[in-house]
């Protein structure tokens, strides 16, 4: 009987099984809204047999989107947009649909990662006003932040339940706060991009005040019957950084505040950390020094993790609750029918193959024979 492929519940929502389609940035919206490259890009991922698919990185404001390109969700337009894309997905897949909400910090207003190879934008090119915990920037030639003051503070907190509340009138099942990679809630946790010494620097205490206000606000407006959770870093990768045990500490008070899940990644806080992300599950001790503290509390693995047992061995040896992938599915987007196959769970382990894709599925097509996947 596979794990991977058994069905878990998440606050409100009964998934299917334990696959998550990772939130991954497109940079290819057009003011904050979704174009023609989304649709295409999540319909690929609501068919790919995960229980559930998470949107990239969503701006609760303008000056919070790391690049001109990333999507929004603080007005009408976006909002619509969404919508019209849930209700599209929802024709053809029972996939329930997620957002990651998401504020960049201090790595906000930079270019596509495919252009200047993601660097600060330059005055020429519209760059803004960045804010963060502390004025550090994130490497050298990058924007100075402003450091956020207390009204600036609330008003963060008030656009993060803004855009959750826009996320749930779209048909979001799932809301997930990007704590992770040193954008802002991140920056707020790690000692090295916090260096306040009011009530939110300083003492880990202080420094998940403000992290535990947003998701305490969001929780009372984003309904039971869905799922919130927030990413996590479980290291920065550096002296200094943010500790696994600290995150473990940051997902029991979250986890207390009602939140349904702690999603477990690592790094991008310094621009000098190295990190081993050829390793094949190079974050997964991270979720698993998480889950020990927190047993009752769903955690998602992400990072590296690529093969079907490989997978199925982190849910079994009670390292994490689900696994989350990304690069593999871009790989790959029939990964998890593959890995059903593979673990042999059953032809519904996975959402079942479209009827229009069935020629292929399974012992149909004599070529799967020749492919070795495992
Ligand atoms: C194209 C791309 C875009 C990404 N965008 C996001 C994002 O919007 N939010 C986020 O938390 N992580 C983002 N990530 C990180 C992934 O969610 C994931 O944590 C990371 O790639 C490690 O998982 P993998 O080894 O399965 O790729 C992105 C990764 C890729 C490859």
């Amino acid at each position: 009987m596979s794990k991977l492929f058994s069905p878990i519940q998440i606050g409100g929502l009964h998934l299917k099984n334990r696959l998550v389609a990772a939130p991954m940035c497109q940079y290819s919206a057009v003011d904050g809204v979704i174009q023609p490259w989304h649709w295409q890009h999540l319909g690929v991922l609501a068919i790919s047999g995960v229980s559930v698919v998470i949107v990239e990185a969503t701006g609760v404001v303008p000056e919070g989107r790391i690049s001109p390109g990333d999507t929004g969700l603080w007005d009408d337009r976006q909002e619509a947009a969404f919508a019209r894309l849930i209700k599209d997905i929802a024709s053809y897949s029972d996939t329930p649909v997620g957002i990651q909400l998401a504020h960049a910090g201090r790595k906000a207003s930079t270019h596509r990662p495919w252009q200047d190879k993601g660097g600060p934008l330059a005055p020429g090119d519209g760059a803004w006003t960045t804010y963060a915990p502390s004025p550090i920037p994130f490497n050298d030639g990058w924007h100075t932040p402003a450091a956020l003051d207390q009204a600036g503070m609330d008003r963060l907190v008030e656009a993060f339940v803004a855009a959750a509340q826009r996320a749930d009138r779209a048909g979001f099942a799932l809301a997930e706060l990007h704590g992770a990679h040193g954008y802002l809630i991140s920056e707020f946790l790690s000692p090295i991009a916090n260096h306040r010494t009011d009530d939110y620097g300083g003492s880990l205490e202080n420094r998940m005040r403000f992290p535990l206000r947003i998701a305490e606000a969001v929780r009372a407006v984003w309904p039971r019957s869905k799922a919130l959770g927030m990413r996590l870093n479980g290291s920065d990768w550096v002296e200094g950084g943010i500790t696994p045990e600290e995150t473990a500490e940051v997902s029991a008070r979250l986890q207390g505040l009602g939140l349904d899940y702690v999603h477990i990644s690592s790094g991008a806080n310094a621009a000098r950390a190295v990190m081993p992300w050829k390793e094949p599950g190079y974050q997964v001790g991270f979720a698993e020094t998480v889950k020990h503290r927190c047993p009752d509390l769903p955690v998602i693995a992400v990072g590296m993790i690529a093969g079907a047992h490989q997978a199925e061995a982190i849910l079994d040896e009670g390292k994490a609750d689900m696994i989350a992938l990304a690069r593999a599915l871009l790989d790959d987007p029939r990964w998890p029918h593959h890995a059903a196959e593979t673990l042999e769970a059953g032809a519904d382990a996975a959402s079942p193959w479209p009827v229009q894709y069935q020629r292929a599925a399974g012992a149909a097509w004599p070529g799967r024979a020749l492919r070795d996947f495992g």
